[in-house]
């Protein structure tokens, strides 16, 4: 390679050293310092469309987008090989992986030494929220990979601008990325280059990233999972703030008065839907309108005012493409016609894409997610079950308006999520800020269908956080009841369950837009408004405190949905022993109370505890 020249609008010693280590560890052929442009970003897809990673879909059907095909192998989060590599041990925590820092930077630097020979590398300045916003973060990514490149331009603020930010002193997080497949002089390249071996390493101490091997979403694109969440979930713990794997949406009443909600669920349990919800008809005309901020990180800091304010640190949704249709996602489906980079769906002989749970028939053909032929009977998906659209966040027909401001937006209440057949009801509000700490630490998700009566295979998925705190997760449970002392009026905190079902294995709840009943209830709770009965766990609401306009949906079958049964509830509540013994030495003392409390009453409860029905036995 020959000289590094700096372009002049580098002016930080510090990113021009790192850099420049950087090029003398990977030898790469050649640098590209990224500058955002659009005249950049078409140069680098056509590159891609010439090297066979990209296919350019019809400009008439599907304008400025592309398909990509990944390596069968590399196609999601690899969570088992992802580090939190903390100097002391204890501070990862048992949820994470860990491995000695000193030992780690040895291994990365002899698997990235030469790493990038025979390609380019490029150097990708991006800011996580808004180009300059006191809440916003500013990272660099070098990597191998010009998919990366384009993604990270949808995904972030991407580009020059960035440098003027840093200045001469700024602070960035360093974030080295590598597909850790050098080509020899003449050898000829594949359309996704990889490693079996992978890591996706973070130093908390020192704020840096390295990631090797995969050059999928989650593992590539540094700015999100690790940077937004891994790492700013330490920056968060130090600093008095909180970065969360949430949603963020607004809610509009017909008078126009809006409120804010943050939602955590875990993967794949519908978070882009609910941040893009279609409120059923007769609330759309009597002025209800819910607006999209966010749909996968929440970063929520105190404002000025003492009262919790949240941005979306991303500018572009990296969301699961099957199950997505005009029925399930009208927003989605408006957001991702054009300008739009899938990865692993299904190709069509018009040169559109497809996948499955798209509205209408399937096609009659297609091309499937691995370069196959595929017929609707041959057996197979036509597209991976992970398989990803990329799409810029201004597409979104839903956007909120306030979605920029750098001062984000007041978040009113907190919404905890999961997946379960059984045993948890409908909506419940906790009583109160603590009781909701607990209810987002013991959140979980059913990996597998529960048989009817039984508790099935929970997953405890704290936050929907478990892939992605970057400490203790015990003292994260601490941080989170540390913010709720330090804040002026904290917002209500409430737990839904959209997946319940009948002893048939039927959802009981039709989910999707009609979760607008659910969600207009828990604005005016949060709002001081909107009636509500206690219940052993919480403040539920009974069957007229929802609006039913439009559903017919009957006072039996909300009970059944609302139905607290005790003796599963106490085997729930025993259940939690599990996390509280592995996350033992951390674990907050006010968890054992409010246990206890639980017990409590659900000790004085009836078997079957209904809303409107017997209530406490006294
Ligand atoms: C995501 C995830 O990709 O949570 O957002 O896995
Ligand atoms: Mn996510």
């Amino acid at each position: 390679m020959q000289n590094l020249e700096f372009p002049p609008y580098i002016r930080n010693e510090r990113v021009k050293r790192w850099i420049a280590e950087a090029v003398a560890l990977c030898k790469p052929d050649a640098v590209h310092f990224c500058d955002g442009s659009e005249e950049e970003y078409r140069a680098l897809c056509d590159q891609l469309v010439a090297s066979g990673t990209f296919i350019r879909l019809n400009p008439k059907l599907r304008p400025g987008s592309f398909l990509a095909r990944t390596d069968p192998s590399d196609v999601a989060r690899v969570e088992d090989r992802t580090f939190i590599c903390s100097l002391n041990k204890e501070d990862a925590g048992p949820t994470n992986n860990w491995v000695n820092p000193k030992e780690m930077k040895a291994t990365l630097l002899e698997l990235f030494d030469g790493c990038m020979r025979g390609r380019t590398m490029y150097v990708v300045p991006f800011s996580m929220g808004p180009l300059g916003s006191p809440i916003s973060y500013i990272g660099i990514e070098i990597t191998d990979s010009a998919y990366v490149v384009v993604n990270m331009r949808i995904m972030t603020r991407m580009g020059k601008a960035v440098y003027d930010v840093l200045g001469e002193d700024g602070d960035f997080v360093p974030c080295m990325h590598s597909v850790g497949m050098p080509l020899a002089p003449g050898q000829k390249d594949v359309p996704w280059p990889c490693n079996p071996t992978k890591y996706i390493v973070h130093f908390p101490e020192e704020r840096s990233i390295w990631s090797y091997g995969s050059g999928y979403g989650g593992n590539a694109l540094l700015g999100k999972k690790a940077l937004a969440l891994r790492i700013a979930s330490v920056i968060g713990r130090d600093e008095g703030w909180l970065a969360e794997h949430m949603l963020i949406l607004g809610v509009q009443d017909p008078k126009g008065q809006k409120t804010y909600v943050a939602a955590a669920f875990p993967s794949a349990c519908g978070k882009t839907n609910f941040a893009m919800l279609v409120p059923p008809k007769p609330f759309q005309e009597e002025g209800w309108k819910v607006t999209t901020v966010g749909d996968d990180i929440a970063w929520i800091k105190p404002g000025p005012d003492g009262r919790l304010y949240a941005i979306n640190p991303e500018a572009g949704y990296f969301g699961v493409a099957p199950g997505t249709s005009y029925a399930t996602n009208p927003n989605a489906m408006e957001t991702i016609r054009a300008n739009t980079i899938f990865t692993n769906v299904a190709l069509t002989p018009e040169g559109d894409v497809w996948w499955e749970g798209m509205d209408g028939p399937p096609p009659a053909r297609a091309i499937d997610w691995q370069g196959n032929e595929w017929t609707p009977d041959c057996g197979r998906k036509a597209a991976h079950p992970n398989g990803r659209f990329t799409a810029p966040a201004h597409q979104n027909p839903a956007i909120d308006p306030e979605w920029d401001n750098p001062k984000g937006v007041p978040i009113k209440a907190f919404i905890f999520g999961g997946r379960r057949a059984t045993v948890v009801p409908l909506v419940y509000q906790s009583f109160n800020w603590s009781f909701g700490v607990y209810l987002g630490a013991t959140m979980g998700s059913e990996m597998t269908a529960a048989a009817f009566g039984q508790i099935g295979e929970v997953r405890r998925d704290p936050f929907a956080m478990l892939p992605f705190i970057g400490y203790h997760m015990a003292s994260y449970f601490n941080h989170w009841l540390d913010i709720g002392r330090r804040v002026v009026d904290p917002p209500r905190i409430f737990s839904v369950n959209w997946f319940r079902k009948d002893k048939d294995g039927n959802y009981l709840w039709p989910g999707y837009g009609e979760n607008m009943r659910v969600l207009k209830w828990i604005v005016e709770r949060a709002n001081g408004r909107g009636y509500a009965t206690e219940s052993p766990l919480g403040y539920v609401p009974r069957y007229e405190d929802l609006d039913w306009r439009g559903l017919n949906f009957s006072k039996e079958q909300f009970q059944e949905l609302m139905a607290i049964d005790r003796d599963l509830w106490l085997k729930e509540i025993l259940s939690h022993e599990e996390l509280f013994i592995k996350l033992y030495t951390r674990m907050p003392k006010e968890f054992l109370a409010m246990r206890e409390i639980l017990i409590s009453n659900l000790w004085r409860s009836p078997q079957h505890w209904d809303v409107g029905g017997e209530g406490y036995s006294t």
